[in-house]
């Protein structure tokens, strides 16, 4: 049987062009022992894709190798199998790579339960989920009462940090780019303020928002958020470094803010990357699933048609064109 997969070429310049990717048709091998075929359903596209491009050996994961199918993760239905574990009909999350077809000894695959969409796994119980709760929960250690702003809060990402802080009792105040989405997380997901980030009064309507200082600040975008905040910061405030969005596309680092501040409010800033934390995804997945259950979790995801639509569709990431976690269907 014949698909398509989508192999990265080139290293990026400042932006995502399509001349990075080449489409190449491969055809299904026989499968050997203990292997297995898996027809992906929902493939994810994250920022964190951009790093992965790009020929930085010094972070936290490898770059994809030129000629190598892009790297990404995704929900797939197991269609052949020679292996017990994995039995046809079958679905499973994982990283499968920017491809219709993939053939895996399930090794780094979860299997999932019948009665979860591909949705929900992608917008909450994998990447975005666990990436909020690790470091909301697990770093930041909240505590009802407390204050909590959190960048890039319309994303999927600062949806489920959001969530989760009103879930555990704290003040939320988000920061987003349009007013639409600040209208969503204020109506629809409960946050008590959302801001938009390019109100001309960021700087005083950030500080209306928070009138008891900020305890936690959980970082998705750097920019002018980021400085403000951090000097908001109450004594003993924690901020969670998770991701710096506004400077994934450009060649010149944005400086940060003055350390005195640290000294000064006693502060904890810490950045983390999910692949440390792995071993911890099955414990995190029934805190998330509990949560979810309960109903305090919602999401939207902003679907995509076709693998190659991932080559242009990608960039929706860093305009802020994508309303809730961005995937490809195929
Ligand atoms: N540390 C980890 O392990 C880890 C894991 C997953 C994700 N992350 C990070 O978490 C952050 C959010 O990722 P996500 O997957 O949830 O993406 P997302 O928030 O669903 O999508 C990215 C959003 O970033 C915002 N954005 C783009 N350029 C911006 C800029 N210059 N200034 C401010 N906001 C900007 C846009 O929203 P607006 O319309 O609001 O501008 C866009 O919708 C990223 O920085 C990502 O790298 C880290």
């Amino acid at each position: 049987m014949q698909y398509k997969a989508i192999k990265l070429v080139k290293r990026p310049g400042l932006e995502i062009t399509p001349d990075l990717f080449e489409t190449v048709t491969l055809e299904t091998p026989e499968l050997e022992d203990q292997q297995i075929l898996l027809k992906q359903t929902h493939m994810s596209l994250d920022p964190a894709m951009k790093g992965w491009m790009t020929d930085d050996r010094n972070s936290y994961i490898p770059p994809v190798e030129l000629g190598e199918v892009m790297r990404s993760s995704g929900v797939a239905e197991v269609i052949e199998s020679r292996s017990e574990q994995f039995p046809v009909g079958s679905r499973v999350v994982g990283m499968i790579g920017w491809t219709e077809f993939a053939v895996s000894t399930g090794s780094g695959l979860s299997l999932l339960p019948p009665d979860i969409s591909a949705e929900a796994v992608l917008c909450v119980l994998s990447l975005p989920g666990l990436t909020a709760y690790q470091g909301l929960i697990e770093i930041g250690k909240p505590k009802a009462g407390e204050t909590l702003v959190v960048s890039g809060a319309a994303g999927s990402v600062g949806s489920m940090v959001g969530q989760i802080a009103k879930a555990e009792g704290l003040r939320v105040v988000g920061t987003a780019g349009t007013d639409d989405k600040c209208r969503w997380l204020e109506d629809e997901l409960g946050f008590d303020k959302a801001i938009n980030y390019k109100s001309d009064n960021l700087a005083e309507e950030i500080r209306d928002a928070t009138p008891d200082g900020v305890d936690l600040y959980f970082e998705n975008t750097g920019g002018p958020v980021q400085h403000i905040t951090y000097d908001r910061m109450n004594a003993h405030g924690r901020i969670i470094v998770c991701g710096m969005i506004s400077d994934y596309n450009t060649d010149k680092p944005s400086a940060g803010p003055n350390w005195i501040n640290m000294i000064r409010r006693r502060l904890t800033v810490q950045g983390f990357a999910m692949p440390d934390h792995w071993d911890e995804v099955p414990a995190m997945m029934q805190k998330l699933g509990a949560y979810l259950q309960a109903g305090k979790l919602k999401y939207r995801a902003h679907k995509l048609d076709g693998l190659e639509s991932a080559i242009e569709g990608i960039n929706l990431l860093f305009t802020g064109g994508n309303t809730g976690k961005l995937m490809v269907v195929l």
